[in-house]
């Protein structure tokens, strides 16, 4: 069985056996290229993908396209070389990484917390868009998926990834019973034994519920959904916090600020064990078949009453 899920990129957590192993189970796996932390593992990072990646199966990298990115051309030439089938971009305009990828016959998704950014991109010429709702780990939005959703089909109509909160395998129904063409995952991949997340962190959103995650601008000045015990941890009072609209893009890909910090969606509440990425894909092909047993049983009883 294969369920429409992109495993979602997460900054020091993606590794390349989540992707490796994401793929084997038949969803696509990604990584933000900026994981491997110089250009010589990062090169390692995608041989390493390729070779264990069958050539049929689709696998994406995420592409920081704001030129503070101190990798900005060094990432696209190795976009350009190890040929991605998806290419992920956030936090910038998509307009040279389309034509990069474009080339050789990729795709690029552009990952969008808004309308306006989400019209731009689509500008831009990407083939799909990511739509980051509200509730969603990392950068999260503040649009209701609904809402989102349906403000892009007025101007869109080609592949839509629907972010936020999508924990469980009805979740994946709900997606594509609005039209959703994928769901992107990132929070329940987070505690997987492949994941790159300190155990204490794996920890943490195994004992936290949807109460302790903040939405905060404090630390970039872009708003993202935190884990409260993680700024407990770090003697950070979230109740000090202090607004702050300066955005900060180096802030916002520093390993230093999101080492100790630790961020979450708040879909946390059903993160309740560590476990493989096979066996979280396991369970969301069980739930997803379990919620299409009872859409059988309620959709025949609607009908009948028309
Ligand atoms: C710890 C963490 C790190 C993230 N890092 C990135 C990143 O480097 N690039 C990116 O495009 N999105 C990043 N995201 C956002 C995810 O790709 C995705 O949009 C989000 O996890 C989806 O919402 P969910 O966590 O509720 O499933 C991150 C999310 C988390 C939780």
């Amino acid at each position: 069985m294969k369920l429409p899920i992109i495993m979602a990129p997460m900054f020091l957590v993606s590794t390349p056996q989540m992707v490796i192993e994401a793929c084997k189970r038949g969803i696509i796996g990604s990584f933000p290229l900026l994981n491997a932390r110089t250009l010589e593992s990062c090169e390692e990072w995608l041989s390493e993908i390729k070779e264990n990646v069958s050539s049929d199966q689709t696998w994406a990298v995420n592409y920081i396209a704001h030129k503070t990115n101190k990798r900005f051309e060094e990432d696209l030439g190795l976009i350009e070389k190890y040929q991605p089938p998806v290419v992920i971009v956030s936090l910038g305009y998509p307009g040279k990484v389309v034509e990069t990828v474009h080339r050789y016959g990729g795709l690029v998704y552009a990952d969008v917390a808004n309308v306006k950014h989400a019209r731009k991109s689509a500008e831009a010429g990407v083939d799909g868009l990511i739509l980051v709702c509200a509730g969603a780990g990392g950068h999260g939005g503040t649009l209701h998926p609904f809402a989102f959703f349906h403000a892009v089909k007025e101007f869109w109509n080609k592949t839509i990834i629907l972010s936020g909160a999508i924990s469980e395998g009805e979740d994946i129904l709900s997606a594509q019973t609005l039209g959703a063409d994928y769901v992107y995952m990132g929070t329940r991949f987070i505690a997987t034994t492949e994941s790159a997340a300190f155990p204490e962190y794996k920890d943490m959103l195994l004992t936290s519920t949807t109460e302790d995650i903040l939405y905060s601008n404090s630390f970039s000045g872009v708003y993202a959904n935190y884990l409260i015990p993680s700024l407990q941890r770090n003697n950070i009072d979230p109740a000090l916090l202090k607004h702050n609209e300066k955005m900060d893009l180096d802030h916002m890909i520093d390993a230093k600020a999101w080492r100790d910090i630790w961020s979450a969606g708040q879909g946390v509440t059903m993160v309740e064990k560590v476990q493989t990425v096979a066996e979280v894909i396991e369970e969301l092909e069980l739930e997803y078949l379990q919620a299409v047993e009872r859409m059988r049983s309620c959709v025949p009883d609607f009908i009948s009453k028309q």
